[in-house]
């Protein structure tokens, strides 16, 4: 992959694009899960969200205002493939040339997330992650969208953190499809890991000149006190949370020495999956917000660990409380740089309660944030890891999950009842930072 280092904003279909049944739309597991009552705080979805769908151009031109060169986006599969496999659907595949030419006419880089999580519904039906099947689902979907897209899109990301939406999905119920419990998390998970690695086949095998990584979730994990028990949990956790799906894709099998209850994987391996877990990535995607302390806790049946929140910590945190500790993106560079891969920070950001005056929003704190983590991310490049990418978690506030629109990540402000836009105080930041500082502080790292 190219040597020059890529800076952008991350988004994904479901929070931003709303127009979630019109021309030909397919429902998704998050269009199910979030229209259910007690799913999701205050019952929201994102039905309409920041209607993306209608508003891209709009939003495109604001990123080239803000000297955003790269912007990674995902594909929504049931507004292309409604009913998951079969029938394509015209009007979806237009939006998203529309989206991509766009982006090129106006010099911006589409880097695009082939699954950020919204399963069509239809496959859920049929077991979803859960289902083995979904190996050639995914993998006719992978080939279809390099086909329809991969003459003008280079970049490419498989997944989207498997970690967390098998873990918040199908253990702890908290994420689409809402499911609970070891046997569906671990039926998910070495499905997750077999696509990640069988979709970057895919992929490869119509497009050779693509860029492919996919992206991992990943916090610094560190026990809570110096004590045996503590010291056992976080690693644990480490191999649960940091390792279990990039290990396997670089030929080191699940990390089961470290978490033995990952052993029960094996329910699910059959003949050959070994081989089949490991793929040839060009780049590997990590997204880091935070560092997370954990104790041995009797009352968390199977990992026998709890994270200490920060709030109960005492230390600086965001909306979502999460610790505010930068050194932790320095970390997890250097632990993943020991996979051999070039690097790219796929996401990084931070919700706060944004205060606006005058129709100016005044985030003072997501501009020191994201500072402080982009340095942190130019001493490791400086250090010798091979990072080649920063992306700002994210370009509007949006859809957070099962937390809705309380949480606001974006570097622009929206209203979600008027679609009005502003730019943040931090967004004007990363945009100067854009046209100057970022590629002299890169020059300064490339001297060292
Ligand atoms: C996800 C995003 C999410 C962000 C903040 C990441 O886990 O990829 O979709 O909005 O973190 O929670």
């Amino acid at each position: 992959m190219e040597d020059k280092f890529s800076w952008g904003v991350s988004t994904a279909a479901y929070q931003i694009e709303g127009a979630h049944n019109i021309h030909g739309k397919g429902a998704s597991i998050w269009d199910v899960f979030a229209n259910t009552p007690g799913k999701t705080h205050g019952n929201q979805h994102a039905n309409v969200s920041c209607d993306f769908y209608h508003h891209y151009a709009q939003d495109i031109a604001l990123m080239a205002q803000m000297n955003i060169s790269n912007f990674r986006f995902s594909l929504s599969w049931s507004r292309i493939i409604p009913g998951g496999t079969g029938a394509v659907n015209p009007d979806g595949i237009d939006f998203y040339n529309k989206v991509i030419d766009f982006c090129l006419d106006l010099g911006i880089e589409p880097w695009v997330t082939l699954y950020h999580w919204d399963l069509p519904y239809s496959l859920e039906l049929k077991g979803g992650w859960t289902n083995r099947e979904i190996i050639n689902w995914f993998t006719v979907y992978v080939q279809l969208c390099l086909k329809l897209f991969g003459d003008r899109v280079k970049h490419w990301m498989i997944l989207n953190e498997p970690m967390v939406f098998t873990g918040a999905g199908y253990f702890m119920g908290i994420h689409a499809p809402g499911r609970k419990g070891l046997t569906s998390f671990l039926a998910a998970a070495h499905h997750a890991a077999l696509c990640q690695a069988e979709g970057t086949r895919a992929a490869r095998a119509i497009r050779s000149d693509a860029t492919i990584g996919t992206t991992f979730s990943c916090s610094l994990i560190e026990p809570y006190t110096s004590s045996d028990n503590d010291q056992y949990a976080a690693t644990k956790l480490d191999a649960l949370a940091n390792r279990m799906f990039v290990e396997p894709l670089v030929g080191k099998s699940y990390p089961v020495k470290d978490f033995k209850l990952l052993n029960r994987l094996e329910n699910f391996v059959k003949d050959g999956d070994e081989a089949k877990l490991a793929a040839n990535v060009d780049f590997i995607g990590i997204q880091n917000y935070t560092r997370e302390k954990v104790t041995h806790s009797y009352m968390v049946p199977l990992l026998w660990a709890k994270v200490v929140k920060a709030s109960k910590r005492s230390v600086d945190h965001t909306l979502m409380d999460w610790e505010v500790y930068p050194p932790a993106i320095h970390s997890m560079l250097h632990q993943f740089s020991s996979y051999g891969k070039p690097l790219i920070v796929t996401e990084n950001g931070a919700a706060f309660n944004d205060i606006i005056l005058n129709n100016a929003v005044h985030d003072h704190q997501r501009q020191q944030y994201l500072q402080m983590h982009i340095e942190q991310v130019l001493k490791a490049k400086q250090e010798g890891v091979d990072v080649r990418g920063y992306f700002v978690w994210t370009l509007l506030d949006n859809f957070e999950w099962a937390e809705g629109y309380r949480p606001r990540f974006g570097l622009v402000h929206v209203d979600f009842k008027t679609q009005k836009r502003v730019i943040k105080y931090s967004g004007h930041w990363y945009a100067n930072f854009l046209q100057s500082h970022g590629e002299s502080a890169l020059q300064l790292s490339r001297t060292a």
